[in-house]
């Protein structure tokens, strides 16, 4: 047991080796990017859509920093360490307009630089989050230039005409702000960024109006009481056949037509107020966006701060965000935002996935759990759902190595290393393969709960046989449990778990999946280095054979235990 989690410390240790060993190597200095290098961009590969970065589909293995952290280069220098420990290969990191314009067309980009230099002298990408116009809604990380004059910079209003902290959707000089400045700091990652550190954006953070269902200035009453924008209206006719349900329901019970205002099309209620709104913000953010890829076409995103369950009307969650019933205005009205995505707290993970999967929307979680719920958050998105990466939020003060220092001195911390980081190491050490399976449909992974919501078991059809994972402790209502499973030849499968069962039974019944080889073993650099062979009490699952021939089954399957294990890859007979 002792030796049984060298592979994974081997990496960390190359980790901290890399990170010490490394020059300084000033972005600044750098020349533009490589001319023969493709920019990072998005590619669908069978499926999925993937994140290509240097050319090479990349799996982003990501934790989103604090609010604040990226905005001091000395405060981050005591966290790259622990960012490395935790065993990310990306960081999401804010970059604020308040920084980079204190004053009108005055630029300050060395938060940028020290960004990309000291990312890059960690080895880490960035995605980076653009905090402008809106952070969670709320407009706090404008410069002062901006807050100060509301003359120029309209905000949202009360029925009653108060001003809410809200910058309004419809202030055309805003989005125009904003979009320069945007724009600034993208010319200027494209000009320093030759090593393709910054690989994606968020584009604001968390959009939406909050208190009210929409907006009342005068301008925004105005704009809802005039006729649904020709441009929108001619999106939802050519898209009809593939719009979502939300949109067509609503669309339909106010009879389809094609021309009118708000109200007309989509009928009165909250909903259309929040579609309003959802058209307004997209469009500020397209603006945004825009100026952004003009200068360097790097895929964008926006994250959501989805419905909760109290939550009763649009406003008591930001009102006209990327939640999924407004997708198909935001696709109308942002079509320089590549990808929506949810900020995932709920429990329910595998449900908001659904939604946020529709209509081939790429999948990326900005932000959601750590711990043992964050490392099947993060097998599963990126195992079932094709996902390009996963993000916990406020990772730097989450569950890396160890407990005292943040970093492992020896085999003998091996115990210390945490549930999250130990998956994501896994992960790490078979990317490609990963990404490889992903393109390939090859590849499955079950997300195991023991309640709220209740899944402790789930099957896939993979090749000729039908692959069931059951959670072992699904009598524990904290259990948490996954399966990575991965086909590697006809009857060859290789996988990762964490309090599971996996067993394997032919498709058409006709006979039974009998193991004929079990190892367990590590991926090193994506390539697959055996250990021990399992057999035995290691993998006979029950002894009542005549019940499992019933149904179909060996009695034999691979077990991984509620702590942290090694892979396991079987080699498959029938009889
Ligand atoms: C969601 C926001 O997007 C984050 O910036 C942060 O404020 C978290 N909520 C805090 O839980």
């Amino acid at each position: 047991m002792k030796h049984s989690f060298i592979s994974i410390l081997t990496i960390l240790c190359c980790l901290f080796l890399g990170f010490s060993c490394s020059s300084e190597n000033s972005a600044t200095q750098s020349p533009a990017p490589k001319a023969d290098l493709p920019i990072p961009h998005l590619e669908k590969r069978g499926n999925v859509t993937q994140l290509i970065v240097k050319g090479e589909p990349y799996l982003a293995l990501s934790g989103e920093l604090h609010n604040s952290s990226s905005s001091s280069t000395e405060y981050m220098k005591g966290i790259w360490p622990k960012l490395k420990s935790i065993g990310l290969n990306t960081v999401l990191a804010v970059i604020s307009w308040e920084q980079v314009e204190p004053v009108e067309g005055t630029f300050d980009f060395s938060t940028v630089d020290d960004l990309i230099r000291d990312a890059k002298a960690n080895d880490m990408k960035v995605v980076m989050l653009w905090f402008g116009s809106w952070k969670n809604g709320i407009t706090s990380y404008v410069p002062k230039w901006v807050q100060t004059d509301t003359k120029r910079f309209p905000l949202i209003q009360t029925k009653d005409g108060k001003n809410l902290n809200i910058l309004s959707t419809l202030g055309a000089e805003s989005a125009k702000a904003d979009a320069k400045a945007y724009g600034a700091v993208m010319k200027h990652i494209r000009e320093i960024d030759d090593d393709q550190t910054i690989i994606m954006i968020q584009v604001e953070n968390e959009v939406g109006m909050h208190g009210y269902t929409r907006d009342y200035r005068p301008e925004a009453v105005a704009a809802f009481e005039a006729d649904v924008p020709a441009e929108l209206m001619q999106y939802l006719v050519k898209n009809k056949a593939n719009l979502l349900p939300e949109l067509q329901a609503a669309w339909n019970a106010a009879g389809g037509k094609t021309s009118g205002n708000w109200e007309t099309v989509f009928g009165k209620g909250d909903y259309t107020d929040e579609l309003f709104m959802a058209w307004n913000y997209a469009k500020y953010l397209n603006t945004v966006a825009a100026a952004g890829k003009a200068e360097y076409p790097i895929p964008t995103f926006v994250n959501t701060w989805i419905v909760q369950p109290q939550d009763k009307h649009p406003g008591d969650y930001p009102s006209g965000g990327p939640q999924a019933q407004n997708h198909d205005i935001w696709r109308a009205g942002a079509p320089n935002i590549d990808i929506l995505s949810p900020d995932i707290y709920l429990t329910d993970y595998p449900g908001i996935l659904t939604m946020y999967s529709r209509n081939g929307n790429p999948v990326f979680v900005p932000e959601s759990a750590a711990g043992t719920n964050g490392a099947a958050n993060a097998v599963y998105t990126i195992g079932e759902r094709g996902g390009i990466g996963y993000s916990p939020f406020g990772i730097e003060s989450r569950g890396y190595v160890s407990s005292n220092t943040g970093i492992v001195t020896s085999a003998d911390a091996s115990n210390d290393i945490q549930p999250f980081t130990f998956t994501y190491l896994q992960l790490r050490s078979m990317a490609s393969e990963i990404l490889k399976h992903q393109a390939n449909g090859t590849i499955h992974a079950a997300w195991l709960k023991g309640s709220s919501p209740e899944i402790t078991e789930s099957t896939f059809d993979m090749g000729k046989y039908r692959v069931k994972a059951t959670l072992r402790g699904s009598r524990s209502g904290s259990a948490m449990g996954y399966a990575l499973i991965m086909m590697d030849a006809e009857d060859q499968f290789t996988v990762m778990g964490r309090d599971v069962d996996v067993t394997f039974a032919p498709i058409d019944g006709s006979s039974i999946a009998g193991l004929a080889k079990v190892q367990e073993g590590d991926f090193v650099n994506n390539e697959w280095v055996a250990e021990r062979w399992l057999n035995g009490d290691e993998i006979q699952l029950r002894y009542d054979l005549l019940k499992a021939l019933e149904e179909g089954q060996s009695g034999q399957g691979l077990r991984f235990s509620a702590g942290n294990n090694k892979l396991q890859r079987v080699w498959l007979f029938n009889y």
